[in-house]
């Protein structure tokens, strides 16, 4: 059987030289190749260890310059400023508590003056300060919401403000910018035990919503990713010893924990033009878990 090229178009589809519809979109994304993320100035936020570490050489191979923020821990911070430098990327690291006004501003402005502009925000700081319910204290509440869904809220304005400033530069990217925020499974399963994290993460799921439809006509998208059970120091508990791994396999139809780099391949597709027409979305990376594995066998 030969296999000739498939030379038809989809009906309804301007041909090549067709004029522009009106309406049309004069920028348009750009070709994947290697370097998709070349020119676009990234910052990301606790990018000194675990997801926000992988994401920040993630979208360094795939050709951006990187602010690597961190609140503790400079020497990390420092170590993957140099494996981003080794990539013959340039690299800020930035000290900054997210959950502070001022800080993030003087960040932001801190890295638009050594990079120019940003494109690609990616809102990745988290923690957890796991408690009983009736148990927990008002300042483990007031962390963990200060730190994931305040100190999201705190980078995306700025992110947005930047963006909104300096418009589409279409050599670059169709979009004005891309913000990424890190969400969890744990944006739609509650999690007894972590009330104040749930809670977190499903404001930041509707943050994320929000801002997406506010800043669409802006050309800037608005996307999260909602990893699964990933092998980081936030929760070695649950994959350091082969019982809590195999507990933790009874939650994960694909039978392996997640590794940080399918967080960063997730984020270079979403800042990159790839996902242009990609908005509002939470992209869950985490082998099934969302998908009720308790009910694979029986219901
Ligand atoms: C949490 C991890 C947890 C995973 C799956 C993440 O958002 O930070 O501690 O293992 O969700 O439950």
């Amino acid at each position: 059987m030969s296999h000739s090229p498939d030379t038809s178009s989809t009906p309804g589809a301007p041909a090549p030289g067709d004029p522009v519809p009106p309406g049309a979109s004069p920028a348009q994304p750009r070709p994947a190749s290697s370097a998709v993320l070349k020119g676009q100035p990234a910052l990301v936020t606790g990018a000194n260890s675990g997801i926000g570490r992988a994401v920040a050489l993630s979208l360094a191979r795939a050709g951006a310059d990187v602010v690597v923020n961190y609140v503790t821990d400079p020497d990390a911070a420092e170590q993957v400023a140099g494996e981003i430098r080794n990539l013959g990327r340039r690299a800020l690291t930035c000290r900054a508590d997210v959950s502070k006004e001022d800080e993030v501003e003087a960040m932001f402005a801190q890295a638009v003056e050594t990079f120019g502009t940003l494109h690609i925000v990616v809102c990745n700081a988290g923690l957890q300060r796991d408690a009983p319910f009736h148990e927990m204290s008002l300042s483990q509440w007031n962390t963990v919401i200060g730190v994931n869904l305040t100190g999201q809220f705190l980078c995306a304005r700025s992110a947005v403000r930047e963006f909104a400033r300096r418009g589409v530069d279409e050599h670059v990217s169709a979009a004005a910018g891309k913000i990424i925020h890190m969400s969890s499974v744990h944006e739609m399963i509650p999690w007894a035990g972590h009330a104040n994290y749930a809670a977190s993460k499903g404001g930041v799921m509707m943050l994320m919503r929000s801002l997406a439809q506010e800043v669409a006509p802006l050309r800037i998208r608005v996307n999260a990713i909602a990893p699964g059970a990933i092998r980081t120091p936030i929760n070695t508990a649950a994959w350091q010893t082969p019982e809590a791994y195999a507990e933790l396999m009874k939650l994960v139809p694909y039978k392996r924990i997640g590794e940080p780099d399918d967080i960063g391949r997730a984020a270079v597709w979403l800042a990159s033009d790839a996902s242009d027409y990609v908005t509002g979305t939470s992209l869950f990376v985490d082998g099934g878990m969302t998908l009720f594995p308790g009910f694979s066998s029986g219901g």
